[in-house]
């Protein structure tokens, strides 16, 4: 049985003020038999691990694919252990469009993260033409298998299954769309990793709401949800964390 995991990516919202009154009111409200996971901006990453209780974990959004030296603006995998955070989301969609990450530089990011311990969010979509066309299937598994190169074990990773169309829109992907492609991304884990794979946490995310989280946390291979709008406001992070508590 894997256990629901409730993950909130604040993207570049909130600063360090705004982060501190979220924590108490998360803080102040109790749940067990889920795992809870909030991404904020890389300045707030260290207050709020301190503010928050331990048991909600805390991630990066993002990480150097590099050890250290002579990049500007980047953040390593030692400075994120220092600070005890110990998980970062790759391969957001909007990294790989905006700042085009590519499956390449995906990779290195995360074998990056993973040769130095930590526990990887890696996230795949694929965009509306794409569906139009009928490749969709086709393209996460190849985004997925690129994103994975020669990595040895899934030990420490989460797939977030995206669809790029459905993130920020309001328009969600229909469960038993997004249950297929949960299960054909399972699929292709077990071809490579074998029976490592059932145990492998599979999230949905893209406009994820107090509303559709009951549904959409029901379906077999959904084992969680990556949330950002609704992830902004504690009652309907709340909210959420409650509808897979209650799984
Ligand atoms: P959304 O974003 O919930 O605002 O659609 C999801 C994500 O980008 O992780």
């Amino acid at each position: 049985m894997r256990r629901k995991y409730i993950c909130g990516n604040w993207k570049m919202n909130k600063t360090s003020s705004e982060a501190r009154k979220f924590a108490k009111d998360l803080n102040n409200s109790e749940f067990k038999n889920v795992d809870v996971l909030i991404a904020p901006s890389f300045v707030t990453l260290e207050s709020l691990r301190k503010e928050l209780k331990s048991e909600i974990e805390i991630a990066a959004q993002n990480i150097s694919q590099y050890e250290n030296g002579a990049y500007t603006g980047e953040v390593s995998a030692e400075m994120l252990k220092d600070i005890d955070v110990n998980s970062v989301i790759i391969g957001h969609s909007e990294r790989r469009e905006i700042f085009k990450e590519s499956n390449e530089i995906v990779n290195e990011k995360v074998k990056r993260a993973i040769s130095e311990g930590l526990k990887v969010i890696l996230c795949l979509g694929e965009s509306e033409e794409i569906r139009e066309k009928g490749k969709e299937v086709e393209f996460v598994r190849d985004e997925l298998l690129a994103s994975l190169k020669d990595i040895k074990t899934l030990e420490n990773i989460t797939i977030a299954y995206e669809p790029i169309w459905a993130i920020g829109t309001g328009k969600t992907c229909n469960s038993i769309d997004a249950e297929e492609m949960c299960k054909e991304i399972r699929n292709t884990l077990i071809e490579e990793y074998t029976e490592e794979a059932d145990s492998t946490r599979i999230l949905y995310g893209g406009s994820v709401k107090p509303e559709n989280a009951v549904e959409i946390l029901s379906k077999e291979n959904i084992d969680g949800v990556l949330v950002g709008g609704a992830s902004l406001k504690s009652e309907d992070f709340i909210e959420i964390i409650k509808a897979g508590e209650n799984l």
